[in-house]
């Protein structure tokens, strides 16, 4: 009896911390994982993004479904900060918040928040794509890489040579003399 018990009890802890765990992890019931899926840097929109729409456009072309064209040159501007017609005012895309915009949960989860069913055509790899997109600000080209930054010794040898240049310049003065 007090072993049954205890089994039960210990069964129910595994339940709860699996339950926490998940919570934690952030992914609504409903919608497929993609935590496995290693962030992606400097997603390209054009080359990346998409091409992943051309499995869509056979209903999100010209006038379509819910307003929405996915093709090529009119995309962009159909999702980025653009709110939602099936669950205003939540937007398509919101720029680095991918939990936020709908064309993920469109996309990724049973329940999507919007639409009545999950838009079908594209793989988990490719949800993960479209949420690293939207993650690193949702740009129409990816920002250009940082400007190097001198390291500290090349600065220290910098500063050197710009002291240095008025005794060059009186040197050569007083050759120009001789
Ligand atoms: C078989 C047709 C079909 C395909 C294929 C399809 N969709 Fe949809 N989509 C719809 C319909 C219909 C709706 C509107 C559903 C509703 O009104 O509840 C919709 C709604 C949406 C919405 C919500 C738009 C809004 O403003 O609320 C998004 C985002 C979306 N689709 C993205 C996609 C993406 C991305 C793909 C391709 C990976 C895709 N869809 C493929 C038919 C389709």
């Amino acid at each position: 009896m007090l072993l049954r018990q205890s089994s039960i009890v210990a069964a129910a802890a595994i339940v709860i911390t699996i339950w926490s765990v998940s919570a934690v992890a952030g992914t609504p019931s409903g919608c497929t994982d993609l935590d496995g899926f290693a962030p992606q840097q400097a997603v390209d929109f054009e080359s990346r993004i998409q091409p992943i729409f051309s499995n869509c456009a056979g209903c999100h072309g010209e006038n379509g479904s819910a307003g929405l064209d996915l093709r090529p040159g009119e995309a962009y501007a159909n999702l980025v900060g653009i709110v939602s017609t099936t669950n205003p005012p939540q937007a398509r895309v919101q720029p680095f918040e991918p939990g936020d915009s709908l064309l993920l949960s469109a996309v990724n989860c049973d329940i999507t928040g919007g639409p009545s069913f999950q838009m079908p055509g594209t793989d988990p790899a490719q949800r993960a794509l479209i949420r690293d997109w939207i993650a690193q600000g949702a740009l129409a080209r990816p920002a250009p890489r940082s400007i190097p930054v001198m390291s500290p010794i090349g600065l220290g040898i910098l500063a050197v040579l710009v002291m240095l240049m008025p005794f060059v310049w009186r040197l050569q003065r007083v050759r120009s003399r001789l």
